[in-house]
C-alpha cells in the first residue's frame, strides 16, 4: 500500500514517511478528511490539542477500529504537548486528555510542540502582559520536561517521544541531558526553508526530521490575518523549477515537493481536507527525481519561514524562542 513506506526511528519504531497534517481543519472537515485519508491508505496522522480537533479525529478512529477496518498497531498517531503546558508537572495530565479525546490507550509519538511556554488564564485565554502581548513563562526547562516525557514511554502512554520547532542548539542540549534521545524533531521544512544546518545535525545524531508545512502552508495567510498578522506567503506550487520537474514526470508540483522531501530522508505531513488532494499527496512512490532535479530543488532555498508563530503576539520575548533571527519578511 502506498502509505506504508517507513523511516525507522532511532528506537527501531517504523514511522510512515507520509502522514496527514490536521491543522486548520474544522471538525466537519477533519472527519471527512480522516475518513478519506484512511481509505486512501494513510496510517500516520499528525495532530495537536492546539488544532482543536482531537475529539473529531478520535470519533473517526474509533469507527475504523471498532469496525475492524484498521488495526491499532497499523496506525501511527502523533500528538503534542502544547506551548501552554510545556512544564514537567503538566505532561502526564495533558497527554491523558489527548488520549481520552482521541479514544486511544497510547500515541505512537508524543512531541514537545514548541521550545517555549506561554501562560493562560483559568478560562483558557492567553494571559497578557502590560503591553497587551502574550505573557511568556521563562521557567521553561527542556531537560526537566523531558524526564516526564521519558516516563510516558516507560508507562506505555507513548511509544516514542520527540520535539518540534527545536533549534540545533536546543536539540544538542537535550541530547546531552536525556536517557531517551528524541526520535524526531518536527520542523518547518520545504524548498524555501531547508534549514540544512539543523537537518544535517539532527540526521547525524540519528534524530529523524519530520517536515511540517511541506507545501508551504498555503492556508496560513488566512490564519495569520485572523490574528492581525501580515506575512507574504509564497506559492511553492507556482515555482517554475518545481512546475518544470512536475511536467517532466507527469506529476503535480505538490507531488514533486513531497517526493523531494522523502528523497532527502525526511518524513512529510502535508495537510489537506480534500479527498482528491489527499490521494495525490500519497501517490508519490511511483517516480523518482534525478540527482540533477534534487540539486535544482536544493538550490531554491531562500530561508523563508512561513509558520513563524507571529500569531502568538509577544512570544519572541521567550528566551527559548529562536526563530527571530531567521525572518526574511
Ligand atoms: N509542529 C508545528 O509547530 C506545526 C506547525 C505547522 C504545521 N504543523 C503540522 O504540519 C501539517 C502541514 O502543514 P500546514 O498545514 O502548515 O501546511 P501544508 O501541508 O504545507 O499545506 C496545506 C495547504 O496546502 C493545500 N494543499 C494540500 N495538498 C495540496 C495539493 N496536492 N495541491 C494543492 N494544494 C494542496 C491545503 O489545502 P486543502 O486542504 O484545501 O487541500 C492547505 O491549504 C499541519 O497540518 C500540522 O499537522 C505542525
Amino acid at each position: 500500500m502506498a502509505g506504508t513506506k517507513f523511516l525507522t526511528l532511532n528506537n527501531g519504531v517504523k514511522m510512515p514517511l507520509i502522514g496527514i497534517g490536521t491543522w486548520q481543519s474544522s471538525d466537519e472537515e477533519i472527519e471527512t478528511a480522516i475518513d478519506a485519508a484512511l481509505e486512501a491508505g494513510y496510517r500516520h496522522i499528525d495532530t495537536a490539542p492546539v488544532y482543536g480537533n482531537e475529539v473529531a479525529i478520535g470519533r473517526v478512529l474509533k469507527r475504523w477500529l471498532d469496525a475492524g477496518k484498521v488495526k491499532r498497531e497499523d496506525l501511527f498517531i502523533v500528538t503534542k504537548l502544547p506551548p501552554i503546558a510545556n512544564r514537567p508537572h503538566e505532561v502526564e495530565g495533558v497527554i491523558k486528555k489527548s488520549l481520552a479525546d482521541l479514544q486511544l490507550d497510547y500515541v505512537d509519538l508524543y512531541l514537545i510542540h514548541t521550545p517555549f511556554t506561554v501562560n493562560i488564564n483559568e478560562d483558557g485565554s492567553f494571559k497578557l502582559d502590560k503591553d497587551g502581548l502574550i505573557e511568556v513563562d521563562v521557567t521553561t526547562n527542556h531537560a526537566a520536561t523531558w524526564v516526564e516525557m521519558e516516563k510516558l514511554v516507560a508507562n506505555g502512554l507513548a511509544k516514542s517521544i520527540g520535539v518540534s520547532n527545536f533549534s540545533k542548539d536546543q536539540v544538542a542540549r537535550l541530547l546531552k541531558n536525556c536517557k531517551i534521545p528524541p526520535a524526531t524533531n518536527q520542523i518547518e521544512h520545504h524548498v524555501y526553508l531547508q534549514q540544512r544546518d539543523l537537518v544535517d545535525f539532527c540526521k547525524a545524531e540519528n534524530v529523524a526530521i519530520t517536515a511540517y508545512s511541506p507545501l508551504g502552508s498555503r492556508g496560513i495567510a488566512k490564519f495569520n490575518a485572523g490574528a492581525g498578522v501580515v506575512r507574504d506567503v509564497p506559492d511553492l506550487l507556482d515555482i517554475p523549477e518545481v512546475k518544470e520537474i512536475a511536467a517532466a514526470h507527469g506529476k503535480s508540483p505538490a507531488q514533486v515537493l513531497l517526493r523531494w522531501i522523502i528523497d532527502t530522508g525526511v518524513i512529510a505531513i502535508p495537510k489537506s481536507s480534500n479527498p482528491k488532494r489527499l490521494k495525490e499527496n500519497l501517490d508519490i512512490f511511483d517516480f523518482q527525481l534525478t540527482s540533477g532535479e534534487v540539486d535544482k530543488l536544493l538550490a531554491l532555498d531562500k530561508n523563508i519561514r512561513v509558520c513563524d508563530f507571529a500569531f502568538f503576539h509577544g512570544v519572541e520575548k521567550h528566551p527559548e524562542f529562536t526563530f527571530k533571527n531567521q525572518y526574511t519578511n
